[in-house]
Order: C-alpha cells, then structure tokens, then sequence
C-alpha cells in the first residue's frame, strides 16, 4: 500500500511539466522511461534503489544502490555506463518499444543499451536481490544486471566464466580501474592487476603451485558465489564464510579500489558496513598500488605509504599508481664503473628476474647484474633450505614491498655519480624521519678527525634512536592498543628508584665494578634482595621529564641477550641506571683467561647477534648500537652473552659530549666501521662491523685495539685483524694445510674446538668485518647463518 501511494501520486505529476519532482517507480513498461530525478526502486522492500547517480558536477550515471543509508553516501552495487558519464541534460534511461534498454544523453546520443529485442509486452523491475531484470510476460528473463557486474558481487549473484569484477579507480570516482577478478583459463579465480605499464597476476599466489594455494583446475564450469548466509564457493574449490556466518542483513562482495577482495556485512546496530572478509590482510602484499620503481610500506595504523625507489621520482605527481621513473640515465654501455648500487634493506621484489643465479658471490652477483643492460637491480640472500647464496638480478621493479620479515637486501643500480646524492635522499625515505643531525663530517685522515667523527656519529645516532625508538613506541602502543606504561612497568619490573635507596644498596658507591660509556658502574643489592648493577651517569640530560621518557623507551627493549634493566633514579642532580647484575662480567674480562672453551664462544657469538638483530629490528635497523666491543657484552652466571649499553649516547647531555675524555674512546676506536672515517652515511653495517672484529676476537684471541695489551705483539688494527686472519687462513691453504683454521684458533684452547663451526664462525665474521658496506650481512642474517649451522 505504502508503495502505492507514491505511484498515484507521481501519476499525477506526470503530464505535468514539473521537473523539480520526481518519481518513483516500481517497474517500468515498454515506451516508458526515467529521467535524473526518477528512481525505480526494488519490489518488496526496496532495499535497492535505481536511478541516475550523481558522480560530479552535472554528470550522472544510471546505477543501482543500497537505498539505507539515504544520507548521500550511498552505496553502489552497479553501474551501467561508469566510464562515461552523461551530463543529465535530456538524459533519459529507457524501455523502447523495440525491446532495447537504452540511456540516451542529450536527447539523441546513446550511451548504453542492453541490446535486446522483443516485440511481447515486457517489463523492467529491480528485485529485491538487487538485480535489474528485464522479463516478458511469461517470466522469462531477456536481460539482467546480474550478468554484467561492475566492482560488486550481491549474495546469490553468480559470477560466471563471463563476467568480471574490476575495481574503480577510487571511493568518489567510479570508472573502472586496474584490479580485475575473473576466471582465467586454468579455471581458477585470479586476480589480475592491469595498470597503465605493467599486468600482473597476483591471486592466488604465483610463486605457489594451484592446488598448494587450495585451488583445482579440472573443474571447467568457472562459477562462483557467495550465497545468503555468507558462505562463498567457487568451482576452482576456493571456499570461504565470511566472519558473520549466518542471516544478515546485507552483504556484498568488493573488487575494491586497493586491489583487496573484501566482503562486507551491514552492522545492524551501527547501520555501516563492516568488512567480514579479506583477500588480504597485508596492504602491500598486494602490487600495483605504488605503481611500478616504488616501494610500498604499511604504517602501524594500517596505512599504505608509497615511496619511489632511491634515484627514481614520481611519473605522475598526482596518482601513485602511475609510480615512478628513473631520474637518471643510465648508460648501457657499462664497461666502465659507470653505474653502482645502493642497498634497500626489508624491501623486495616479487618476480620479473632475469633469471635465479645460485652460489655467486655478493661481487658476482653484482658484476652479473652490471652484465644485463636492463638490469635494474638485484636481491642477493641466503637460501636457508638449499645452503647457498641465490642472487636474482631484476629487469623491472613492480610490487616492491617493505617487510621486517624480509632478509636478503635488494640493491638498486643508479649512475656512480648520482651514488652520493641518491644516497643521501634514500634516508628520506626510511621511516624515521627525523634523524635531524646531518652526518656533516669533514673527510681528513687523521687521528683525531676520527675520535670527532666518532663523537658526531654518537650525537647522530642518538637523534636516529629517539626517532626510532618512539616510532616504536608508537608501534608498541598501536600494537597493544591501550596497554599504558604501567602495565609495561609491572611486565618487566621496570620502576623509579630514589637516590636514598640506591645509596644504600651500593652501600655508598663502595664497590665499583666498571666504567666507560658516561659513568661508572656500581655493584649493588636492592631491598628485594637482587643484585644490580647501578649506573651512575657523569653527563646525563638534566630536565626528568625528558630524562624519563628517554629512559622508558630503553626500558622497553626486552631481549634475553639484551642487559635488563631494572629501573633509575633522578634525583636532583643524580642520574642513575639500575641494571641487572652479570656474574661473569664482560668478555673483555674473559676472554684472556682461559673460561671460554669453544662452545661457550660460539654461543657468545651467537647470542650477540641476536641482542644486535633485536635492535636493530624493532625500529626497521635504526636503533644502532654503536659501540659494539667485548666490553659491552656481558656474560651471566651460565656465560650467555647479554648486550649493554645501548641506547645510551642519548641520555648524556650533548654539551657534555664535547668536553669528554678522549681517552674513554680510544678503547673502542679497533672496532670502528671505515665508514666513520670516510664520512659515508650510518647505518646498522657499523655495527655489524664492530660485530666482525669481537668475534674475530673471540676467535683469535687477539686484540684490534691497540694500547690496552701488555703484550705487544697481539696489537692490531681492525684491518690488520682481518687480513691477518685472511693472510694465515691464505697461508695454510696454499701449502695445502688440510686445517686452516688451526692457525688462527686462540691457542688457549688448546686446539679444543668443532672445526666446522669455527670455520663457520670465521666465515660470517670476514663477512661481518668487510669494508664494502653492502657486502656485510645484517645482524639477522648472521644470526641465521650461525642457527642454520647449529640445527644441522
Ligand atoms: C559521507 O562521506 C564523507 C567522506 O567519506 C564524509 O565526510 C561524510 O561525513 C559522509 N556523510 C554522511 C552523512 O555520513
Ligand atoms: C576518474 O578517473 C578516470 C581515470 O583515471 C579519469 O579519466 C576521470 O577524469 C576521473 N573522474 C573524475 C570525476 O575525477
Ligand atoms: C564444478 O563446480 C560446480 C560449482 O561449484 C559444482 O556444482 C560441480 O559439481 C563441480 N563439478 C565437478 C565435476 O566437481
Ligand atoms: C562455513 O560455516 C558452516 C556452518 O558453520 C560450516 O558448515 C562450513 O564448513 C564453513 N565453511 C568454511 C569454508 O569454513
Ligand atoms: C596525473 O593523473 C591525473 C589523475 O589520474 C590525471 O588527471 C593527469 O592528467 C595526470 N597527469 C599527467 C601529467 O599524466
Ligand atoms: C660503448 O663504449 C665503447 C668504449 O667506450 C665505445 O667504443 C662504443 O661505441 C660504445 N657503444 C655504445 C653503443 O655506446
Ligand atoms: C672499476 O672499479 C674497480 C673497483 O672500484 C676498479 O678496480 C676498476 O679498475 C674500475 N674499472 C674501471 C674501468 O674504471
Ligand atoms: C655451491 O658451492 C658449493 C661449494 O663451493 C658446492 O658444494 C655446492 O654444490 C654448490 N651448489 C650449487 C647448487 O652449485
Ligand atoms: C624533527 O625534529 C625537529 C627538531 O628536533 C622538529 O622541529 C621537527 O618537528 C621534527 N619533525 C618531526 C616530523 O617529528
Ligand atoms: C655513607 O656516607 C655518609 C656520609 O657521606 C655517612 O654518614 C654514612 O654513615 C655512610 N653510610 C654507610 C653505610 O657507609
Ligand atoms: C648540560 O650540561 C651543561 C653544563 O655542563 C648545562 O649548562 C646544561 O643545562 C645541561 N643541559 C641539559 C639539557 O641538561
Ligand atoms: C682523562 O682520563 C684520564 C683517566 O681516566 C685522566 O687521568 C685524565 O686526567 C683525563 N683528562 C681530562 C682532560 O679530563
């Protein structure tokens, strides 16, 4: 009855030349049409509404939609001429005599049409299911929208061998885009990215074999449907139920703008449209976003970030999706160093390889891909299933994603002579943005330009890990939603101590047991009986409120081979640290006193890499360390390595920095990276450096540092180190020593050790200690390599 009335009432109106009314209809009649202001609307409920959609100033396109919500945010589900529009003047959707469906647009132009024919009375209505159809009088169905979908799949809407869902180009602008879903030739649902360069078929997976993604392809009938009760299926035998399983209000299946398959139910209570299903869950897993020489980053709160690879700038400032392109030229003829790499760490690239080149070396890799004329980069990893190296030289870079699970760095190549300046705006592009101090370093070989350099790089590391370490914190926080610090600090422990207490648990700072690193070390027992480690800091911030949030991002980082700490004081003046206590002390203290037999070592080395691999990790490796020496690691009751120290060069005082003692640095300076000396941009190799010479170190029993042995036939340089051990491992091997390794062991083990896992341990350590910046692993692949090892 209800719906009756409008129907009298726009009979009415229509001799009249009113055009400010419009008219709602129920069905339409041979001869009868529907102008931009009439709508036809769907049977019983009229859940679903037809009519002309406005989608710009003055155009329009016929569409049907979700009638509720009617606050001009309407949902559409179909579309009959989404790429291209009319302009609403004399436009007029309508049921000819002839049988045909058509849209005209200024009175003649025809814009659309269903191309039916028939001469018995027929009629157009909008089921309650969403679907338009044309019937004759005895039910027989000429024509309906169901056939021929746009983005949308309705419940019961089948999608056939020839129907295709394609996205649209965004929420506001609905003309077809680039994700399609369709049925391909194998039979399988696929979806296919086609964008302005490049296709790519990215569902289901194409690295996995069909039926290992859980599809068949014997079964030719290509139909699918997601039915009323939220269950899909597929005749490739994908199936799935959305998260809302049951009787629902509404549901449609989206080919969405972002390439993401989603279902989506409608929220009783909130009236809006929830998604109960997703293709994928990882934005950036799907390619094509960012366009082509791009990488796609995924911010904590969900969000895509898009970013051109380093030398390359955006095609079309405007729209991603046309990605970037180089902003260089690169000269194929490359029989002189004329073009080099720059590393991207997290970051790889699905498919387009000029083929997977197995056991080459990081330099073969590189003079492979320097071989190919449209080489355009390389990823160069440790294959952990085959034991060696795979290099895959890339002839287009598309897809390309930032992922902390991702290992093996990719290499982009870009002209030498924009090597520099790439570099540069690479750091840009990372995720912490704010690492303010430039790297300003004059370039002079002399001793002290060193010790200067060293102390900027503390100054720079430091604003790096205040960026990092609150983006994640930030991460931590999003991650945990409202977990708050309290919660933190009764997880770990972590508390404020009063100078009072502290005074009394080191019983007036009697017993020192170390120093370095800003202050000097206390042993001392807490009220609860622990024996701690209590750090008093020489030069620390003074404000406590930035003291305090310095201290609480530290106090986050919880490792089993990272030293915990327990709490702080400040007080006054009194700034202080209170850390768990090592029984053993450091390795500096051990390693010359015949404790350590091999095993204890290798664990050692292991245990280091992985505290290093932690910080470096949580912050996408900007949480740099810095200061990697044996006296920095320290060693528990049971000898499992833990890393102190980090995050440290933030909490002193930075005109304090100035007026230290030079000497406290000399210690350190055996395990300086080149890249301090040479003024080349920070980053975590340093440490992976530094890393290399303690376990060449530990290996060899010698010392890089000079100035700190008695005996002074053990002191070498950093690289005196290596290529000593280069030199003896060289030696043994020309004269055809089955053992080389032998000669370069700590002789204090009495030649007590498992000489495939020295060899090993020496292998990633030269690898470590490298002076190519690019050809050093990253802690984490160090750690899988020395686990690798273990397992076997
Ligand atoms: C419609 O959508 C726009 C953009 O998403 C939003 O700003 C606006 O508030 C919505 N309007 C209503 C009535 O919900
Ligand atoms: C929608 O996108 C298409 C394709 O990029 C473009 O041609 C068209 O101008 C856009 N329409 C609007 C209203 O922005
Ligand atoms: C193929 O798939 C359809 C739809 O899922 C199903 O009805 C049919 O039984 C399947 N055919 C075979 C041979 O399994
Ligand atoms: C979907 O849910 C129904 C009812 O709970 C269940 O029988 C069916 O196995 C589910 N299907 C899938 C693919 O999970
Ligand atoms: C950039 O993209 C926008 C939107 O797709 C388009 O309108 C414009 O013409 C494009 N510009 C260029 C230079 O291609
Ligand atoms: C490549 O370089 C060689 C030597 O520099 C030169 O003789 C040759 O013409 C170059 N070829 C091209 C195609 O530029
Ligand atoms: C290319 O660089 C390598 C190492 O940097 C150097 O040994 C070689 O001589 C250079 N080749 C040319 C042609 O400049
Ligand atoms: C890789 O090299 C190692 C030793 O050089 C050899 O044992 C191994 O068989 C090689 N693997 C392949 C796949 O060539
Ligand atoms: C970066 O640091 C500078 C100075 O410390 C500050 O002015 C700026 O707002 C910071 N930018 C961001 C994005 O945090
Ligand atoms: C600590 O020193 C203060 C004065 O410096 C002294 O009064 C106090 O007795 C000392 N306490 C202990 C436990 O030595
Ligand atoms: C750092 O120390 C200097 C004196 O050494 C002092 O004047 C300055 O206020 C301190 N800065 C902070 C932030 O504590
Ligand atoms: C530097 O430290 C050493 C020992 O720690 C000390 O003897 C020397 O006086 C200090 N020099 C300065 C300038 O503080």
């Amino acid at each position: 009855m209800a719906i009756l009335i409008p129907i009298l009432l726009s009979s009415l109106f229509i001799s009249l030349p009113l055009p400010s009314f419009s008219r709602t209809y129920t069905s339409l009649t041979k001869g009868s049409s529907l102008s931009t202001r009439d709508v036809l609307i769907s049977t019983r409920d009229a859940v679903f509404t037809a009519g002309f959609f406005r989608v710009g100033e003055n155009s329009y396109c016929f569409s049907i939609w979700f009638t509720q919500p009617n606050d001009g945010n309407q949902t559409i589900v179909w579309m009959a001429n989404r790429d291209q529009p009319v302009n609403g003047q004399h436009t007029k959707f309508s049921l000819q005599n002839s049988g045909n469906l058509e849209l005209t647009d200024a009175g003649q132009i025809s814009v659309w049409t269903s191309g039916t024919k028939s001469s018995s009375p027929i009629k157009l209505e909008l089921r309650d299911s969403g679907n338009l159809v044309l019937t004759t009088s005895d039910n027989q169905d000429l024509w309906q929208s169901f056939d021929s979908p746009t983005n949308t799949l309705l419940p019961d809407q089948i999608l056939t061998r020839n129907s295709i869902l394609v996205s649209s180009r965004s929420r506001t602008n609905h003309s077809s885009s680039f994700y399609k879903l369709y049925f391909g030739s194998d039979n399988v649902l696929h979806i296919r990215y086609e964008g302005p360069d490049i296709t790519n078929v990215f569902w289901p997976d194409p690295t996995l074999v069909i039926w290992d993604a859980g599809r068949l392809t014997y079964n030719s009938s290509k139909v699918a449907v997601l039915d009323s009760l939220g269950h899909f299926v597929s005749s490739d035998e994908l199936r799935f139920n959305s998260s809302d399983y049951g009787v629902s209000l509404q549901r449609r299946m989206v080919m969405d703008e972002d390439g993401n398959l989603r279902v989506y139910s409608l929220d009783k209570a909130s009236r809006t449209w929830q998604v109960t299903w997703q293709q994928s869950s990882e934005p950036c897993n799907i390619p094509g976003i960012c366009g082509a020489n791009s990488i796609c980053s995924s911010e904590p709160d969900g969000v895509r970030k898009c970013t051109c690879v380093p030398g390359y700038k955006m095609k079309n400032v405007t729209d991603w999706s046309y990605g970037c392109k180089p902003d260089f030229k690169l000269s194929c003829n490359d029989t002189t160093n004329s073009s080099g790499f720059i590393q991207l760490l997290n970051v790889q690239y699905p498919g387009y390889d000029l083929g997977s080149f197995t056991n080459y070396t990081f330099k073969g890799c590189k003079n492979l891909c320097l071989s190919y004329c449209d080489c355009k980069g390389f990823q160069y990893k440790f294959d952990f299933v085959k034991g060696y190296y795979s290099c895959n030289p890339k002839f287009i870079l598309f897809g390309g994603y930032r992922s902390n699970d991702f290992q093996g760095p990719m290499y982009i190549r870009v002209p030498t002579v924009n090597l520099k300046t790439v570099k540069s705006s690479q750091d840009l592009n990372l995720q912490c943005r704010n690492q303010t101090v430039p790297l300003n370093r004059p370039y002079e070989k002399k001793t002290q330009d060193w010790i200067k350099s060293y102390l900027w790089c503390t100054l720079a590391v430091g604003a790096f890990e205040i960026s990092c370490l609150l983006a994640y914190l930030f991460k931590t926080r999003k991650r945990s939603g409202s977990r708050t610090q309290g919660y933190l600090q009764v997880a770990t422990g972590f508390r404020k101590f009063s100078y009072s207490e502290l005074k009394k648990a080191t019983r007036n700072f009697s017993e020192e047991i170390g120093r370095g690193g800003g202050g000097v070390v206390y042993k001392g027992m807490l009220s609860d009986n622990r024996v701690a480690a209590i750090k008093y800091l020489k030069e620390a911030i003074q404000g406590e409120a930035e003291f305090l949030a310095e201290i609480s991002t530290i106090g986050r980082l919880n490792h089993m081979n990272l030293i915990e700490i327990w709490g702080y004081c400040a007080e006054g003046k009194h700034r202080l640290l209170v850390y768990e206590y090592m029984e053993h002390g450091s390795l500096a203290e051990n390693l010359y006193s015949d404790k350590l037999d091999w095993k204890k070592r290798y664990e050692i080395a292991l245990g280091t890499a992985r505290g290093l691999a932690y910080l470096h990790e949580e912050c996408l490796e900007w949480v740099l360390h810095c200061d990697v020496k044996p006296q920095n690691i320290l060693l528990n009751s049971e000898y499992q390595p833990k890393v102190a120290d980090f995050g440290l060069s933030k909490l002193l005082n930075r005109s304090g920095i100035d007026n230290l003692n030079f000497s406290k640095i000399r210690g350190t300076r055996g395990y300086m990276a080149p890249e301090w000396a040479f003024n080349l941009p920070i980053t975590s190799k340093v440490d992976v450096y530094s890393y290399g010479i303690v376990v060449l170190e530990l290996i060899t029993g010698r010392r890089p540092t000079g100035g700190n042995s008695n005996d002074d036939s053990n002191d070498v340089e950093p690289r005196r180190l290596v290529s000593w051990v280069k030199g003896k491992m060289q030696e043994a091997d020309e004269r055809g020593s089955p053992m080389p390794i032998v000669k370069i062991v700590d002789p204090s083990m009495n030649g007590d050790f498992d000489m495939e896992r020295m060899e090993i341990l020496v292998n990633v350590a030269l690898q470590c200690a490298e002076e190519d910046v690019d050809a050093r692993p990253t802690m984490r692949q160090a750690v899988d390599i020395l686990l690798h090892q273990e397992n076997s």
